[in-house]
């Protein structure tokens, strides 16, 4: 429930309301209840439950509609103008434009919230996002997932939920035996105490890759990497110690994309989990999942079966006594509800482990380590794929490393930035290498932000730098530019003006009257993406702002002088533009510039 009610939410509670005074309490829930309109000339919202209602109800659907309507009318007297019944049955709903001018005005005077209300109640939000493996790229994917789950974590602190940026980083298991064998060997002086933040592992790939071959190819080497991990489990300060440094550089290579970024989270990995797997599993035996195969200790699970049409076993625990990823995961459900306290836990990861949270959520709900009131939903977004549909990899087919990737994006957006300040500035013109260097960063960080955010997330997407930071069509650039140019009518218009906040808004043309509307609209699309987590929708949103005010300052002057009049409104209305674009690259975790 929100603080103060977007007209949005105003409208469904009449029509709730309305429901039930017509036709009695059990149609309450009728759905569906209120949708934006999808054309102009249908007014603003539509509700279409009249369509559904005429079965069960036994009457003609537009008969329907106009009961609806007429309990309809006076309780949103104030918001909207009189309901009109259109097609078979259709409600339409127009926002008074009293009422949109009044809400334009306590939005531009509403400073940081522009009009979007605080939760009521705020949820504790657990969001497991980034999360990539030690001594492994960070490839693609968890770029993705970082990019994805901190918009989500801006939108949801926004709204004042109390949200928990967990890294769920892959550092334990087997790999661990031959990698630190490994290290044993060819690096003896980096764990020595005391030496790890001195050692630089180079190339962990390389490392890796060394280290599998001579897993895979010596079985000397293999016997010694089997004893490693038992002796590392067993807490071997001497294995530990060759673990920490291995994660040591890891991280450092981590925390340099998230400070490209600007992302920040809390890494808590798989090994920290560790101590509570041999509970889980004896919980679950004490709850009566668990099962023996083979040796090994397996939950069967409701709804997925095997080919041979058998009830599929989520494997807890190997027969040589080890434990499993979803074990890892179990031990994580149950700690971030019963020690954080989480009402909604979120996991920002690929599509392609679709199947393994709902096995792993179904065993958390059965087992009672996630009671229903708690919400576990997967984030799941598609591939990153090459400008060609294929894989992601460079030309000579290697797969690209993070740092690189977005290296050149800065590298891509400083020289069209230089190209076009040179042809602007003529022969004298002399570069501000700094200030370049900074309008690039924030221009090429951007670009792959919003490239991956406005694409659908469940969707594949091709990553091409020329797209992205293209100034045409819905990119980085584009939105950058046009709050840049917004922000500069702003500016020029408000010199003399002062504060705006009392400003009477006049919406006496019809650009004017909808941009208000659009400009009331970021509480529900934020509203939105607080529950279906599709930040694609507020790139939409802000690219349509942006047409819409277009269409808006072609039409409306603001700064020629010939309007006194309507200069204030008119101001008013490219503040509430630049601070709402301000206001959604900012959830989008991106900067703005005053210039490109
Ligand atoms: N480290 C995993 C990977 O790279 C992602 C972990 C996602 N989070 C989780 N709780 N399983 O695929």
């Amino acid at each position: 429930a929100a603080g103060v009610a977007s007209p949005r939410d105003t409208i469904v509670d009449a029509v709730r309301e309305a429901l039930v005074d017509a036709f009695g309490e059990k149609f309450r829930d009728s759905r569906p209840l209120v949708t934006s309109a999808t054309k102009p000339e249908f007014g603003d919202y539509q509700c279409n439950a009249a369509m559904a209602l005429a079965k069960p109800l036994k009457c003609k659907p537009r008969d329907v509609a106009s009961s609806l309507a007429e309990k309809l009318g006076p309780r949103l007297s104030a918001i909207c103008e009189a309901p009109e019944i259109a097609g078979p049955g259709f409600i339409n709903l127009r926002l008074r434009d009293g009422f949109v001018a009044a809400k334009v005005k306590s939005m531009v005077g509403d400073g940081e919230r522009l009009g979007v209300p605080r939760v009521t109640n705020p949820e504790r939000v657990v969001v497991d996002f980034s999360s990539p493996n030690i001594a492994k790229e960070m490839h693609v994917g968890h770029l993705r997932s970082t990019i994805i789950g901190d918009t989500i974590c801006r939108v949801l602190e926004f709204r004042g939920h109390d949200v928990v940026r967990l890294n769920h980083v892959g550092d334990w298991g087997t790999q661990f035996g031959m990698l630190i064998s490994h290290l044993k060997e060819v690096a003896p002086e980096a764990i020595e105490d005391g030496a790890e933040d001195k050692f630089n592992v180079g190339d962990l790939v390389t490392f890796y890759k060394e280290a599998k071959a001579r897993f895979d190819e010596d079985d000397g080497f293999k016997e010694i990497a089997r004893a490693e991990v038992v002796k590392l489990q067993a807490g071997d300060a001497e294995s530990k110690r060759a673990w920490g440094v291995l994660c040591e550089a890891s991280r450092r290579g981590f925390q340099d994309i998230y400070s490209l970024l600007g992302v920040e989270l809390e890494e808590r990995g798989e090994s920290f989990y560790n101590v509570m797997l041999p509970d889980v599993v004896s919980d679950l035996e004490s709850e009566g999942l668990l099962e023996e195969s083979d040796g090994a200790k397996v939950v069967y699970l409701e709804g997925f079966e095997s080919r041979d049409g058998t009830s599929q076993p989520l494997l807890v625990k190997k027969s040589d006594g080890g434990f499993m990823y979803s074990t890892t995961d179990l031990a994580a459900i149950r700690h971030r509800v019963t020690t954080e306290r989480a009402d909604r836990v979120l996991y920002v990861v690929d599509v392609g482990q679709g199947s393994h949270f709902a096995q792993v959520f179904q065993v958390a709900r059965r087992a009672g380590f996630a009671p229903e009131g708690v919400q576990l939903q997967h984030v799941p977004f598609g591939l990153v794929q090459g400008e060609d549909g294929k894989k992601f990899k460079t030309r000579a087919g290697e797969t690209v490393k993070l740092s690189d990737l977005l290296m050149e994006a800065v590298r891509i957006a400083g020289e069209s930035i230089r190209k076009r300040r040179e042809e602007e500035g003529g022969e004298g013109y002399q570069a501000d290498e700094v200030e370049l260097e900074r309008v690039s960063k924030v221009v090429g960080i951007g670009a792959v932000k919003y490239a991956d955010l406005s694409m659908n997330r469940e969707s594949n997407y091709r990553f091409s730098y020329a797209k992205m930071l293209s100034l045409q069509g819905n990119t980085a650039p584009y939105m950058l530019y046009a709050f840049a140019r917004v922000q500069g009518i702003k500016k020029k218009a408000t010199e003399g003006l002062g504060d705006l906040s009392g400003t009477e808004i006049s919406m006496g043309t019809p650009e004017e009257a909808a941009l208000a509307r659009m400009l009331l609209r970021l509480p529900e699309v934020l509203e939105d993406l607080e529950v279906d987590l599709f930040p694609h929708r507020l790139c939409d949103y802000m690219f349509e702002l942006s047409s819409q005010f277009n269409r808006f300052y072609e039409n409306c002057p603001v700064n020629t002088g010939e309007t006194e009049e309507f200069k204030g409104s008119r101001t008013a209305f490219c503040s509430g533009t630049a601070d709402v674009i301000e206001r959604g690259l900012g959830l989008l975790g991106m900067g703005t510039l005053d210039r490109l």
